[in-house]
């Protein structure tokens, strides 16, 4: 079979694999891929998809990046499905909107705000974007199992870094009427935070029939820090890892 067009990986290439777990940042494959298995392969490296096949138990899973935002992300599932993938699941960061979340805490969607255009081009924007109740089920189950904590609710999706999530340090420090406020407000309709790929990520799996879930390492809070704080972050992204590794193992994944 041919390799897809961005991700450059065949049906031959996957051996079997039924689940990805997808993020943004090339860079964090080979890490994730050799924190589950240190014989993980590389399979590819396009633009910015970088594609590992790896093991968990006795099941094959791939691991893919979808650069930053939703038009890349949709790119990767439609070109992973197409050679037989089912399940996606989104590892990524996030800025939490909400007070009491830390950096360092993990959060698990039940839903996004759909702030993306992307995901219009697959459905209306009355249809919701929500995750895949029971790869959801799994993640929250995991957690509890290896007594790590995490928050659970509805997250908001932008197409920008910038505007979309309400940042006044960009080059021109305007942000759009629509856009001026809504930190404040996702806060009070209980929004827990931002990122930029869920939005499409729940739609497209959806509208396809496939399924979707995603969890984050949070970054930042909008409420008070930006600073990255890189010890806080390896610990929370071991434990997304953790979390997922164990719902692959003891589902039918
Ligand atoms: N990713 C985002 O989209 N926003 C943040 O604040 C952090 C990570």
């Amino acid at each position: 079979m041919n390799k897809m067009y961005h991700i450059n990986i065949s049906k031959n290439d996957i051996k079997e694999a039924k689940t990805v777990i997808v993020t943004g940042d090339p860079a964090r494959v080979k890490i994730i891929a050799n924190k589950i298995d240190d014989k993980s392969i590389a399979l590819s490296s396009n633009r910015e998809y970088t594609t590992y096949l790896t093991a968990i138990g006795d099941k094959n899973i791939l691991i893919c990046s979808t650069g930053i935002g939703s038009p890349s992300t949709a790119i990767a599932i439609e070109e992973l499905a197409k050679i037989g993938i089912k399940n996606f699941i989104r590892i990524g960061t996030t800025g939490a909107i909400q007070k009491n979340i830390s950096l360092g805490d993990i959060i698990i969607s039940t839903a996004s705000v759909r702030l993306d255009g992307t995901s219009t081009h697959y459905a209306p924007i009355e249809y919701p974007a929500v995750a895949d109740h029971y790869l959801t089920h799994y993640l929250v189950n995991s957690a509890n199992k290896k007594n790590i904590d995490f928050h659970l609710g509805i997250t908001a999706s932008s197409d920008t870094f910038y505007c979309g999530q309400e940042r006044y340090d960009s080059y021109s420090g305007y942000v759009i009427k629509r856009f001026q406020g809504a930190t404040e407000e996702w806060n009070k309709l209980n929004v827990l935070n931002y990122e930029m790929e869920s939005s499409a990520l729940f739609v497209v799996c959806n509208a396809l029939n496939l399924k979707g879930a995603a969890l984050y390492v949070v970054i930042d809070n909008r409420n008070e820090s930006e600073k990255v704080n890189l010890d806080s972050y390896n610990k929370a992204m071991n434990n997304c890892i953790k979390i997922v590794k164990k719902s692959i193992l003891e589902h039918d994944l």
